[in-house]
């Protein structure tokens, strides 16, 4: 029936609008005086996967790609460089049996008095900022040597250079091998960056004759998130504390799962010395065939400890997902028997203790040693990532089973699948609210008109039954994994409308993330994607400014906001949700018109004595539905604050064609 008025309305409207007639105003009210369901403090949050570079290359400031030579190609990355053909040797070593975690290190031998070396190409280059401060360091061990370093004891330095890609040094270190032949020792010295460059490599001659064996070289910005020693991009993490996330999901996504289960992600073998970390192929490296990516690898250098520490200083619940036994049932679809699950239930306990559990505990005890005694108050945990069929079903009811017997206060995280219909989600959504599931993971990639079509999808889900978690969506401007995909307005606006019936249903839904989160732009594998870098800059997309803008004005209740006594999901083109923040005594009305005609809108507000005389307006829209940011234009489509007037207790606002506006009101 609504449909059918809508469609009568839209032809109408357009007729008026093709002969330059302007439409009456649209009434609408906003019921003050009947509070609906609390907003969950953590209703929008973030989905973290290291896809598109996002960790290796991304967050993590490593500037060394393959810096302990455990890809599998051991010299990826990396270039030898020499005068002469008897200048020097470089070997690639393995003793899997004494370093079965980081087996591979490369023996350099200097024979001459030409400069000998090799340089590293980084992550698509090196980003480097003039006068920021570098740190090197290095895993050393002298073999033999026959020179002297002037002015030293040692027999051989390293001598450093940042080069830009036309030659020009732009920084230069010297580290001074002093330990004598036999014993391994970390190295570093600091230098300081003389201009900046977006694609700079590190050069490493070794100074005197002789040998020495090398492994796990860094380079790291002095300037990372908190100023963390071997830490996070702190432009990148700026960008999400700027959302005040609610949540944040970790480490994905596929990335979970593995293409294979012993492709899968370990919670375990990413904690602890960064030299123990096993490095592994990151699953996305070969995904797609137009996308290939063969130097993607996982370092872990973010890995379960960093992504904790980064919820807890984003202000975000932690939101941790396991593998269930299950490698990606887009792959190879391998699952576990289920009489050999243990293991994996077992990861998923030992993660509580190691994030809640105190010092007398065995994995408490670990995170206070790694120097976090305070609990990370974990509430929830994701089992299996985007699983679906009678297999998962099998393999959950033992993990959740497992897990509520321990610890029955945490809430797990189940999947519906891929899809938000069909014959794989019905089945899981039937299954899973007889099982009296706690969450429900929805994914949605699809169209603009999708979000447009599905913006009253839980309007009519059941109060009582699992709460939801919208946990990836992204709208798409072509086909889902299409490499075409763009972050256009049009995209963004249709997750703004999508988003108000999020909100309104804040009683079913209690979590949101857009996914995925980022990518480089010279290493992404998949678009689109919320926020977009390369080594040296970011920018927030059209649809970062819609998640920013619905995360900066979460609200605490829910609000009715009705049209002719109806929600407002379409209708005209029009979509709405609104709340009161309790902390400021606001109220917030988050308005979507979709047209491509404006509105003028009366807004009344039942149920207060009187508004003030002004509001805040805030308008995200841009002119044309292609419309994208990017590096050079990364504020094209974003929001723009004014003042609005109100009278009595209503405001009359005309609200632009293609418009996403959120009104703060004090009341
Ligand atoms: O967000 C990209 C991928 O989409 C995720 O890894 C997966 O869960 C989904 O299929």
């Amino acid at each position: 029936m609504i449909k059918g008025n809508r469609q009568i309305q839209l032809l109408f409207y357009s007729f008026l609008f093709l002969c330059g007639v302007s439409a009456q105003p649209i009434s609408v009210t906003v019921h003050v005086d009947k509070p609906g369901p609390a907003i969950s403090p953590s209703m929008w949050g973030i989905f973290f996967e290291d896809i598109n570079m996002a960790a290796d290359g991304g967050l993590y400031a490593e500037l060394i790609k393959n810096r302990s030579f455990e890809f599998n190609s051991p010299l990826m990355g990396w270039t030898e460089h020499r005068t002469a053909a008897g200048d020097g040797t470089i070997l690639v070593l393995n003793q899997s049996a004494e370093n079965a975690n980081n087996p591979r290190f490369i023996r350099l031998t200097h024979f001459s008095d030409n400069p000998y070396g090799l340089s590293n190409e980084g992550f698509r280059g090196m980003g480097i900022k003039a006068g920021e401060t570098y740190h090197f360091s290095v895993w050393g061990r002298p073999v033999w040597s026959d020179s002297a370093i002037p002015g030293t004891e040692a027999a051989l330095a390293l001598r450093l250079e940042l080069r830009t890609p036309d030659g020009q040094v732009i920084g230069t270190g010297r580290l001074v091998l002093n330990q004598p032949p036999g014993g391994w020792e970390r190295d570093t010295v600091s230098f300081t960056a003389t201009a900046t460059a977006p694609k700079a490599q590190l050069y490493i001659f070794i100074e005197g004759r002789g040998s020495i064996d090398l492994d796990m070289f860094s380079l790291f910005p002095q300037h990372t998130w908190n100023q963390r020693p071997g830490g996070l991009r702190a432009d990148l993490v700026q960008l999400l504390a700027d959302m005040h996330p609610g949540f944040i999901r970790f480490p994905g996504g596929c990335i979970v799962e593995g293409r294979d289960l012993s492709n899968r992600y370990q919670w375990k073998k990413t904690i602890g010395r960064i030299e123990d970390r096993t490095v592994m192929i990151n699953r996305w490296n070969t995904e797609f065939a137009h996308r290939l990516t063969p130097d993607y690898f996982q370092s872990f250098g973010l890995g379960f400890f960093e992504y904790f520490q980064l919820a807890e200083d984003i202000g975000a619940e932690p939101l941790p997902i396991l593998n269930c036994g299950m490698a990606c049932q887009f792959n190879t679809a391998e699952v576990v028997p289920l009489g050999d699950l243990d293991p994996y239930i077992q990861d998923a306990l030992d993660l509580i203790e190691f994030a809640n559990g105190d010092q007398t505990t065995k994995w408490g005890a670990l995170r206070t040693a790694l120097g976090h005694p305070a609990p990370f108050h974990l509430k929830m945990m994701g089992v299996g990532n985007e699983q679906w069929g009678p297999q998962y079903i099998e393999r959950l009811r033992i993990f959740s089973a497992a897990i509520k017997t321990r610890y029955p206060e945490i809430r797990l995280v189940n999947s519906v699948g891929p899809d938000p219909s069909g014959e794989r989600f019905d089945f899981l959504n039937d299954t899973l609210r007889a099982l009296h599931a706690d969450i429900l993971d929805e994914h949605y990639y699809r169209k603009p008109d999708w979000f447009l079509q599905n913006a009253a999808r839980y309007d009519h889900y059941d109060r009582n039954g699992p709460t939801i978690f919208a946990g990836e969506y992204a709208a798409q401007s072509d086909k889902t994994v299409s490499p075409t995909n763009r972050n256009t307005w049009e995209c963004a606006l249709a997750e703004a409308a999508f988003m108000t019936g999020l909100e309104r249903n804040a009683d079913v839904v209690r979590m949101a993330s857009y996914a995925p989160l980022f990518a480089h732009v010279d290493g992404w594998q998949w678009t689109p994607d919320l926020i977009w870098f390369d080594n040296l800059h970011a920018y927030g997309t059209p649809d970062y400014y819609v998640q920013k803008l619905f995360a900066n004005n979460r609200g605490s209740t829910v609000i009715p906001i009705t049209h002719m006594d109806q929600p407002l999901t379409g209708q005209d083109s029009l979509y709405a949700s609104a709340c009161i923040d309790n902390a400021t005594s606001e109220i917030i009305i988050k308005l979507v018109n979709s047209s491509s005609y404006s509105k003028d809108i009366i807004l009344r507000l039942d149920g207060v004595r009187g508004l003030p005389p002004t509001a805040k307006f805030t308008v995200l829209t841009a002119t044309r539905p292609e419309a994208t940011n990017s590096l050079d234009s990364p504020m094209a489509v974003s929001p723009v604050n004014s003042t609005i007037y109100c009278k009595g207790k209503t405001i009359a606002q005309n609200i632009g064609a293609s418009t996403f506006c959120v009104i703060r009101i004090k009341i």
